[in-house]
């Protein structure tokens, strides 16, 4: 018989204990933000259609969330808020007792060591529903950074310990540090959403955060699918403005980026793994097509070994309870 030469692999796949050996990829709950939508109003416990297991959640139902995640050694929670009134320019996100505000105080005052990440946008405080001001239909750059700045001094005010700005404008990393330093809060670190597609994957967030955009689109500021250098830049000036974490967002499509980002910054890279991604796998999950377990874990890992240190994701319960199962 003819000298064959090959490399023989499953040496190292051949028992549980050889494949733990050389394992290369882990996932802890440590890694995990877990996004939450509070929502101004009382015995508020709706669950988003598209996001089944997901709620809106007034304040005296937040208690209950947040007990059932600190039980499960969930490190941090996103926060994102559902104002009573919205306006022309977004005063509820930057009020003192808008719901954000709120709610970041009864967490702290709850749960001190569960962090508190507070993301900083208009979108979901303006009445035409963009991320900035708007003038006719144009999405203004400049006159947004002062209110941005505004809403991370009075999320920090009431206890964020870190601020995390979505809303694409230019330079609002820097407007957002200034401000932050300027009212004592230089020990607040920013998770910039330095890398954020415009995606059809944020529809099913819209309906949670009741923040889609009421004309037009988010294409002059959300970055283009197609770029990949862009990226790059986007990263390069968050890091140049001062930023501590940098988000690719959303992650699954976006698995190179991550990867580009992880190898060209020495910041943890954080992958948003988005409203849309969710609900893809839990439609599926309910309809018994795919085993969840297995596809969410197989997931969060994808993304890990893509190069994210932390992912935020609407898993994050399920998955520190199937971390704990094994
Ligand atoms: C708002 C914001 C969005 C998401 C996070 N912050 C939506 C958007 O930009 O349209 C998306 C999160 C998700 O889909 O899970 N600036
Ligand atoms: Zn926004």
């Amino acid at each position: 018989m003819t000298q064959l030469h090959f490399q023989r692999h499953r040496r190292l796949r051949q028992s549980t204990g050889m494949r733990a050996m050389v394992k290369e990829t882990y996932l802890h709950k440590e890694d995990f933000i877990y996004p939450i939508f509070v929502a101004e109003g009382e015995n508020i416990k709706n669950e988003v259609a598209s996001m089944p297991g997901v709620f809106q959640l007034s304040l005296d139902n937040l208690g209950a969330e947040l007990d059932e995640i600190v039980a499960l050694g969930i490190p941090a929670v996103i926060l994102f808020g559902l104002p009573a009134e919205k306006d022309a320019i977004g005063s509820g996100a930057y009020h003192d007792h808008g719901i954000i505000q709120k709610a970041t105080r009864y967490a702290k005052e709850h749960h001190p060591e569960l962090l508190v990440v507070a993301d900083t946008c208009l979108c979901e405080y303006t009445d035409h529903g963009h991320c900035g001001v708007v003038e006719g239909e144009q999405i203004l750059n400049d006159p947004s950074l002062n209110l941005l700045a505004q809403t991370a001094i009075s999320q920090a005010k009431a206890g964020a310990d870190i601020i995390a700005p979505s809303n694409m404008m230019d330079g609002f990393v820097a407007a957002i540090r200034a401000g932050l330093d300027e009212a004592g809060f230089a020990h607040i670190p920013i998770m910039s959403y330095a890398v954020k597609y415009a995606s059809g994957y944020y529809g099913p967030f819209r309906e949670a955060a009741d923040g889609a955009p009421k004309f037009g689109d988010r294409k002059t500021y959300q970055m283009d699918p197609s770029n990949r250098l862009e990226a790059m830049r986007e990263a390069a000036s968050d890091v140049e403005e001062g930023a501590d974490f940098l988000i690719v967002k959303p992650a699954l499509a976006y698995m190179d980026i991550i990867r580009d980002v992880k190898n060209n910054f020495a910041l943890p890279v954080v992958a948003y793994n988005v409203s849309g991604e969710y609900a893809m796998v839990k439609a599926a999950a309910i309809n018994g097509w795919i085993d969840e377990k297995a596809v969410v874990m197989e997931t969060l890992l994808g993304m890990k070994r893509a190069g994210a240190d932390l992912i935020i994701t609407y898993h994050a319960k399920d998955a520190a309870r199937w971390l704990e199962e094994k």
